[in-house]
């Protein structure tokens, strides 16, 4: 695992993006696994610039979304469809076709996520994973307790984790979904290299246990310390338990 403290979070999208940049201009069709978030838009914006000065195009890329909510009307804004596709591929040249998510309104949900891993392996897997962090540890929506080898599925949203998102439901618990379809450990787990970027003390204790804690699902990003490729971005607060 290669942590790298950064000055700020601006700094850690710049590495972040530099690193997704020179994996797309070796491997223009590269599969690129999605996250929202806070964390990782530094490296989106870095990417729509270096996109803007022509120094990096997705016109062959494809990308996988790590999660979404479970239940809300497509046109909502807040589905990660939307968020994605707001903060990162839109403001690219990237084939809106070839960007998929979770279905979060699949009537039959256990078949679509099988159909979803099925997708990714058809792709080749997923050459570079971009991953924010959760304050309770959680890598895409896999809440402590998740199985270490899960794949992706349905998942129920802790309070804590819900408490952390209403911001983007008006501040209105009641309206923040209570589910979720996330890609699971396993799945992230797959991924050829895991990008990892969190800013803010409120990610320290989190990132303490990515780096330094025992491996356990209470704890589900400490599954990455198995992973052969991992960078992990931090600015100082993200880095403050270290
Ligand atoms: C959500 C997402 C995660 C994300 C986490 C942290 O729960 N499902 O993918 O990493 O929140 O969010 P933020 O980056 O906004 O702190």
């Amino acid at each position: 695992m290669e942590i790298v403290i950064c000055r700020d979070a601006v700094e850690a999208g710049k590495l972040g993006a530099a690193t997704i940049a020179e994996l797309v201009r070796n491997k223009p069709d590269a599969v690129l696994g999605l996250a929202t978030g806070s964390s990782p838009l530094a490296i989106y914006d870095e990417l729509a610039r270096l996109y803007d000065a022509g120094e990096v195009s997705f016109a062959k890329a494809k990308g996988f979304s790590l999660d979404e909510y479970v239940g809300l009307a497509a046109d909502h804004p807040e589905t990660y469809h939307n968020v994605i596709r707001r903060d990162f591929v839109h403001r690219v040249d990237f084939e809106d076709g070839n960007v998929r998510g979770p279905d979060g309104l699949a009537e039959d949900i256990p078949a679509f996520c099988a159909e979803y891993e099925a997708a990714m392996a058809a792709a080749g897997g997923v050459d570079l994973q971009i991953l924010g962090i959760g304050t309770d540890g959680h890598i895409g929506f896999n809440e402590p307790g998740s199985s270490l080898a899960s794949r992706t599925r349905i998942k129920t949203l802790t309070k804590q984790t819900r408490i952390d998102n209403a911001r983007f439901f008006d501040g209105d618990l009641d309206r923040v979904p209570t589910h979720c379809i996330t890609q699971g450990l396993g799945t992230i787990m797959s991924a050829r290299h895991v990008v990892l970027v969190a800013s803010g003390v409120g990610k320290a204790e989190a990132v303490h246990h990515v780096a330094e804690g025992a491996v356990s699902a209470m704890w589900p990003g400490t599954i990455l310390q198995h992973h052969p490729h991992v960078t992990v971005l931090l600015d100082e607060g993200a880095a403050s338990r270290l």
